[in-house]
């Protein structure tokens, strides 16, 4: 590569000085296709109750999916990622995998309402656990810890019963190592071959979750997710996270958290072109860009396209969001915004 030259023949902003010129050389734009919007349903009747840490997002009761789906669907969106949040909790997180579960009556209930949205459910035992560890919990050296075999046959009810309840795509989120492979063969015997496996793959033991401990009620209780989710200071575990889940079976992969791990995502981006990646733009990233917003600190379209256009740019075929509607009305509206 030649150095750029400094006389006054190179002028980028030749580029720019147009809009349609610079319309034309826009390399990354979102778009609605990009979309996942995360939704909260629980027991009860006529609920909307709102998520204090996330102003916008509510907890919804079944009978309110409804409205919440021909909204979603109205704006264009394709996908929904389904958490159930359950009545009963307990050691093993049992409401995980009846048919009666929250997750498989809200996932029966929108593929009623809508067959054509995609439904993406989540995969872990965290909400539905007393301790609200994503695994089954058991002592060692006097410390809590999860058992990763003794969840795994959890995990693979859990994502059958997801399927059978209607499920378009399953996304296991508790990083038990093996989690892709057992879910992928449990899938394959119960006459679920065609079903593709979203796996969070490389997901962070992140401070940015606080908010949605408090939206699904399952933060953990006793101890921390550390002996599970990754250290925030690694970079090449995630290549090898990534690549187990890939051989083990998974279809795409999620990078979690997304706007404080860009490097992340355009690293896995660059390691593995051939398999979709997803990022999860998480609950503590949407509330803090959110608390800015009411503040009048920052200008919530601009700031919001501009965040998600990054996490896009740095390597997402998806992009997960709690801002999602709010993408999705702008877009309809077709304002320029940079
Ligand atoms: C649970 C789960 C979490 C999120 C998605 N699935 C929380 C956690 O792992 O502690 C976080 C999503 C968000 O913060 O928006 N397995
Ligand atoms: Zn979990």
């Amino acid at each position: 590569m030649s150095a750029a030259k400094f006389d006054l023949t190179t002028r980028l902003r030749r580029l720019r000085y147009h809009s349609a010129v610079r319309d034309l050389v826009r390399e990354t734009e979102i778009n609605v296709n990009d979309l996942v919007y995360p939704v909260f349903i629980k027991h009860g009747k006529q609920l909307k109750d709102p998520v204090v840490s996330m102003p916008g997002q509510f907890q919804l009761s079944l009978d309110m999916l409804e409205e919440e789906i021909k909204e979603i669907c109205g704006l264009g969106i394709k996908a929904v990622l389904v958490f159930g949040i359950p009545e009963h909790k307990d050691e093993h997180g049992l409401d995980t995998y009846t048919p009666n579960g929250i997750a498989q009556q809200a996932i029966k209930k929108i593929k009623t309402l809508a067959p054509e949205l995609l439904v993406i459910s989540d995969v872990c035992l965290c909400q539905y656990t007393e301790h609200g560890h994503c695994g089954v919990v058991h002592k060692q050296h006097n410390n809590i810890a999860i058992d990763n075999d003794s969840t795994l046959e959890l995990l693979a009810k859990q994502a059958v019963s997801h399927a059978q309840a209607g499920a378009d795509v399953v996304a296991p989120s508790g990083m038990i190592d093996g989690m892709v492979k057992t879910i992928r063969q449990a899938l394959d015997n119960a006459g679920f071959k065609h079903l593709p496996i979203l796996s969070y793959s490389v997901k962070y033991r992140s401070a940015m979750y606080g908010p949605f401990g408090a939206a699904t009620e399952g933060a953990a209780k006793i101890g921390d997710r550390r002996t599970y989710q990754m250290d925030p200071s690694n970079s090449n575990e995630a290549y090898h996270e990534a690549l187990l889940d890939i051989e083990e079976g998974a279809d795409m992969i999620i990078v979690k958290p997304a706007h404080t791990y860009l490097d992340i995502i355009y690293h896995i981006k660059s390691s593995f072109p051939h398999i979709p990646v997803a990022a999860y733009h998480v609950s503590g990233e949407y509330a803090m860009l959110k608390a800015a917003i009411q503040n009048g600190w920052l200008e919530e379209k601009r700031i919001v396209i501009e965040v998600l256009t990054s996490i896009k740019r740095a390597g997402a075929d998806i992009i997960i969001s709690y801002f999602a509607k709010d993408v999705a009305k702008w877009l309809q509206e077709g304002k320029q915004y940079f």
